[in-house]
């Protein structure tokens, strides 16, 4: 692909809908079952733990259930064979991209398999049920809880994304809705340094204005053939 040497790519639920993970919003979106403020806040924590820790555990049951589908397996693939840059961010709390073999990424919202401590700030890999006041492992508190970020706290790694998005020639938005900041803006950072914008979403999304391009349909279609185009297979 022509004058496209650093990509970043944002992944959100759309890209792990096909592999049987329920996306947020929508008729079946874990947010209609949940109000996000009873499950995905640091106060809806110090509330009920044991609601949400109850929450976090069931996804992180689910997560063991399923595998990565050919979106992830293309990205994994792109990953292997891009020569330049290449950063994928996503904003997903499952495995299934580095599950697939994707290396250069990162979760900027958390894993579901990690355990965070409040007390020391440590965190864990964590596969199991996680029970509200599990002791620390590094500093003993009874403080363990899931390494979410939750609604008003700092997503991870903002200054490696910033980095990135300021060297990139071309962003690409996969399966995400473009609901929740920051993440929602970083279309509008990369074509404000001059990238190239794709949109690869199921339906138009509240950000499909600010793209150069949407391409509408199922992650499982779009992101293989579009992983193809830019290797030019
Ligand atoms: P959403 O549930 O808001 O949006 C999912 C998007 O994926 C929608 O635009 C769907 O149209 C699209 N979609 C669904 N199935 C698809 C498929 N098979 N192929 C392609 N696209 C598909 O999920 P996110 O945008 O990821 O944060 O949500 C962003 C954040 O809000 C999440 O990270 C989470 C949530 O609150 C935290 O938990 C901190």
């Amino acid at each position: 692909m022509p004058d496209i040497r650093n990509i970043v790519i944002l992944t959100g639920a759309g890209i792990s809908a096909e592999s049987g993970l329920a996306t947020f919003r929508g008729p079946d979106g874990l947010w209609e079952g949940h109000r996000v403020e009873d499950v995905c806040t640091p106060e809806a924590l110090a509330r009920n733990p044991a609601l949400v820790h109850r929450f976090y555990d069931e996804r992180r049951a689910k997560l063991t259930e399923v595998t990565p589908n050919a979106a992830h397996a293309a990205l994994a693939e792109l990953d292997r064979a891009w020569p330049g840059e290449l950063l994928i961010v996503t904003q997903n709390v499952d495995d299934l991209h580095e599950r697939a073999g994707a290396n250069r990424m990162l979760h900027m919202h958390g894993e579901l398999m990690s355990a965070l401590c409040a007390a020391c700030g440590t965190s864990k890999p964590w596969h199991d049920a996680l029970p509200p006041e599990t002791p620390c492992p590094f500093c003993n508190a009874p403080a363990l809880r899931p390494d979410i970020v939750f609604f008003g706290e700092m997503p991870y790694e903002m200054d490696r994304i910033d980095a990135a998005l300021r060297d990139a020639d071309l962003f690409v938005s996969i399966g995400t809705s473009g609901a929740v900041y920051p993440a929602a803006g970083f279309v509008q950072t990369a074509r404000h340094i001059g990238a190239r914008t794709l949109e690869l979403n199921l339906d138009s999304s509240a950000g499909s204005i600010y793209f150069d391009e949407t391409r509408t349909g199922p992650a499982s279609v779009l992101v293989p053939d579009w992983v193809k185009e830019v290797l030019q297979l």
